[in-house]
């Protein structure tokens, strides 16, 4: 200890107070959010390089579409969710990674289909041209069909007892139904220039966007072990941050530019699509995120992570893209 010829700064006689006195000790040895974010999303995307099959393998043109839009720089929450709640009953994050890359997948599937001329007619999308500006519709579609699947494919090959598995597969196929974001997804186009009332836009959104993120909050229990009463306070969590996080969407459809947000902006006025913002306004909408996010926080009881989870529902109300 003082002997030793390298002290480590402590030893040394640094004192963190004098640097940062109005901090208290926890903040000095918080991992930033944004760092913890990386972790995640670069074994996340590690993974997914080997999940997904070879560009040269055939059909080369799905599986370089399915590589394109999969690979590309997104935010990879629902990874970052599923490997939190993991943690939060008492996993390793690494022991639900395939999980992690199935609700990526799933995600993926989602936002090429989106983009479709039938659906938002989309040109840009993290940054680049949309799947199917890059490869034709048809492709795009059927890279999203496979993606779907391959999802599938990659949770049931998770490596737990077939239970959580089972159940793990359960809820994914809901969260990604008719009930859920296929559901809301048709309700969202549907609803396109029609006046829509507050029961009917909480619909869409807690579907299109919101069933996913609890799914994958939910699954990173499942699979991580947790008790019943672990798994629900996550699934609920998930359901608000992501409810909150399609407001927030909203929000920045309004908002933010194209570059930073790595897709069009202005675009849901133009079609006039049903949105927190048209039927509210900017700053009750702002005001809808916080509360809905500040709900996602209360949520959580009895789990571990619940610092990491609280920062990540603040940051999906709080984020520029
Ligand atoms: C975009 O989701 C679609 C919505 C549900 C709003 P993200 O904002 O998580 O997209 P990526 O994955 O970071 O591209
Ligand atoms: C988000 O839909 C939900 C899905 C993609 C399933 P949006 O149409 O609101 O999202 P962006 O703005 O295109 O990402
Ligand atoms: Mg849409
Ligand atoms: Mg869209």
């Amino acid at each position: 200890m003082g002997g030793s010829p390298y002290p480590n700064a402590v030893e040394a006689g640094w004192k963190p107070a004098l640097l940062k006195p109005a901090l208290p000790a926890s903040t000095l040895l918080r991992v930033p959010l944004d760092i913890q974010l990386k972790a995640y999303a670069d074994a996340v995307n590690g993974r997914l390089d080997r999940l997904l099959p070879p560009a040269a393998a055939t059909p080369v043109e799905l599986h370089e579409a399915m590589r394109y839009s999969c690979l590309a720089p997104g935010k990879r929450l629902r990874p970052a969710l599923c490997m939190a709640c993991a943690e939060a009953v008492g996993a390793e994050p690494e022991s639900v990674i395939d999980a992690a890359c199935s609700l990526e997948m799933v995600h993926c599937f989602s936002l090429i289909h989106d983009d479709l001329p039938a659906i938002d007619d989309d040109a840009l999308r993290r940054g680049i041209p949309t799947c199917h500006k890059r490869f034709g519709e048809a492709i795009a579609i059927l890279a999203g069909d496979a993606l779907f699947s391959l999802a599938f494919e990659t949770l049931s090959h998770c490596d737990f007892e077939p239970r959580p598995v089972l159940g793990a597969v359960q809820v994914l196929t809901r969260a990604a139904g008719s009930d859920g974001l296929v559901g809301g997804e048709v309700v969202d186009v549907l609803s396109e220039g029609v006046p829509v009332e507050a029961e009917r836009l909480r619909y869409i959104h807690s579907r299109k966007t919101g069933a996913l993120m609890s799914a994958s909050c939910e699954i990173g229990a499942i699979l991580g072990g947790g008790g019943e009463a672990q798994i629900e306070a996550l699934r609920g969590f998930g359901e608000k941050v992501g409810l909150a996080f399609q407001i927030a969407d909203d929000i920045l459809n309004e908002t933010a530019d194209a570059a930073t947000l790595g897709k069009a902006v202005g675009s849901d006025r133009q079609r006039k699509k049903a949105t927190y913002t048209a039927l509210y306004g900017l700053a009750e909408a702002r005001r809808m995120a916080e509360e809905t996010a500040a709900q996602a926080k209360a949520a959580l009881s009895g789990v571990r992570r619940q610092e990491f989870l609280e920062e990540l529902a603040d940051f999906t109300v709080r984020r520029l893209h």
